[in-house]
């Protein structure tokens, strides 16, 4: 345990660190559920101390079904976060979650399966059955926005993210199904990681960066997506989330 952690930040695809963190220390703390997938980095920014973990490893190493999201999470936890901002790569479905858009998602699907879902895994542990009727932690997507509106970074206000399982990318069919139960973004690390926030009690929301259309959703419906790409859109987003990231902590 240590001092109060103000906000901590998890990379997803394309994310591997936070340019603006100074005098950086590297945890690695021993969590209940065994080792995060890499060094939790804690540091300061604009005044305040924030952690950073990338949720894939800084190499992205972990495929997401092999994250271990329990340990990620108690790890940020055991530092002495109470609020967790996710940064999400994703695929747009619909209209206005094209590539580079960034969103603060209010609703979830979970598409995900075989996972350690849930913190009452172990015999003996507590049964949790937590409100999830509202994934995302109300307050925290407020501060988000406002922290975007002050910063002068475009986020669209709400979506749902369905997280499928990957590692592969989805069929067409799968996302015309996405689509037709209302999912606007698609991702693979949004699910179990938002439920098991909750369990903790953490304060959780989701930045998700739009990276490429979703298979059969853009205009070129034949179109292949490479990590290439992918990645490229990331780094285009990438100056704006470091400004809505830096505005969140200032407030
Ligand atoms: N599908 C699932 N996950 C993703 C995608 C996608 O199209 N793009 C980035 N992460």
């Amino acid at each position: 345990m240590s001092n109060q952690i103000d906000l901590a930040v998890i990379g997803g695809t394309g994310v591997y660190a936070l340019a603006e963190l100074e005098n950086v220390e590297a945890r690695t703390p021993d969590t209940p559920y065994g080792p995060a997938s890499g060094p939790v980095r804690i540091g300061t920014l604009a005044g305040r101390r924030v952690a950073f973990l990338a949720r894939h490893g800084e190499g992205h190493s972990v495929p997401p079904h092999r994250i271990n999201y329990r340990a990620n999470l108690a790890a940020l936890q055991q530092v002495g976060a109470r609020r967790v901002l996710a940064l999400n790569t994703v695929g747009g479905i619909t209209e206005g979650y094209g590539p580079r858009v960034l969103a603060c998602v209010d609703q979830l699907i979970d598409y995900t399966w075989g996972r350690v879902s849930t913190l009452c895994e172990e015999p003996g542990t507590e049964v949790l059955h937590i409100d999830f009727g509202e994934p995302y932690t109300p307050v925290l997507r407020r501060a988000v926005l406002d922290a975007a509106e002050r910063a002068g970074v475009a986020v669209v206000d709400g979506g749902c993210y369905g997280a499928t399982q990957g590692p592969r990318l989805e069929t067409r069919a799968e996302i015309a199904r996405l689509r037709r139960d209302g999912c606007d973004v698609v991702g693979m690390t949004g699910m179990p990681e938002a439920g098991l926030a909750r369990e903790l009690g953490l304060d959780y929301a989701s930045l998700s960066i739009v990276a490429n259309w979703a298979s059969g959703a853009g205009p070129q419906p034949d179109e292949v997506i490479t990590l290439d790409d992918v990645l490229a859109n990331v780094a285009a987003a990438s100056a704006g989330v470091a400004r809505i990231v830096r505005a969140l902590v200032e407030a």
